[in-house]
């Protein structure tokens, strides 16, 4: 068990395309998994994706039965996704808060697809096929943007609901945000 230090935008690594994971069931791949669950659980992070702790590769991970940093949250099944594709299921879009351990103390409002469905490959290289929707589908799409080298604040249009956690919950903003950050 291993948690790493997670990467600050700014840093490079962050901003490129990560490659492929090409050979499942390595001692590598799976410390490498094992390492970005142990952060994710250590940074009450809703999710991780591999750049983030300076491993430029195609795997992400996600979910949690409830989480500090987003109490309003429903559950989101816990997920290794390696290699992943998104498909929207239809043109809808919705609005929400997000934030991110790269970008620490600052909160958000990020169009995103309403419905995705999402393949890929789990932790032992079994494909995977999944529909989400809601927070969820927010989940898959921000931490599958990190594999772009794209950080949430980049798909940000309304630059007027994104700033400091304490500055929008005090603006009244962020009325469900109470955990301390
Ligand atoms: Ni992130």
């Amino acid at each position: 068990m291993a948690i790493h230090p997670v990467l600050r935008m700014g840093h490079p690594l962050l901003n490129q395309r990560a490659e492929a994971v090409t050979e499942f069931n390595t001692t590598e791949l799976d410390s490498l998994i094992e390492d970005m669950l142990d952060t994710m659980q250590a940074e009450d992070g809703a999710g991780l994706a591999a750049p983030q702790i300076g491993v430029s590769l195609r795997v992400v991970v996600f979910g949690f039965d409830e989480n500090p940093r987003y109490q309003e949250a429903p559950p989101v099944p816990k997920t290794v996704l390696i290699n992943p594709h998104i498909r929207p299921l239809d043109e809808a879009i919705e609005d929400g808060w997000e934030g991110c351990l790269s970008v620490p103390g600052m909160r958000g409002i990020v169009p995103r697809y309403s419905r995705i469905e999402y393949r890929g490959f789990d932790a032992a290289g079994k494909p995977l096929e999944v529909k989400a929707e809601g927070f969820h589908a927010r989940v898959v799409q921000h931490e599958c943007d990190h594999l772009d080298g794209i950080l949430y604040p980049q798909r940000i249009k309304d630059f007027s609901r994104f700033g400091y956690i304490d500055e929008l919950a005090r603006a009244g903003l962020l009325p469900l945000y109470t955990a301390q950050e």
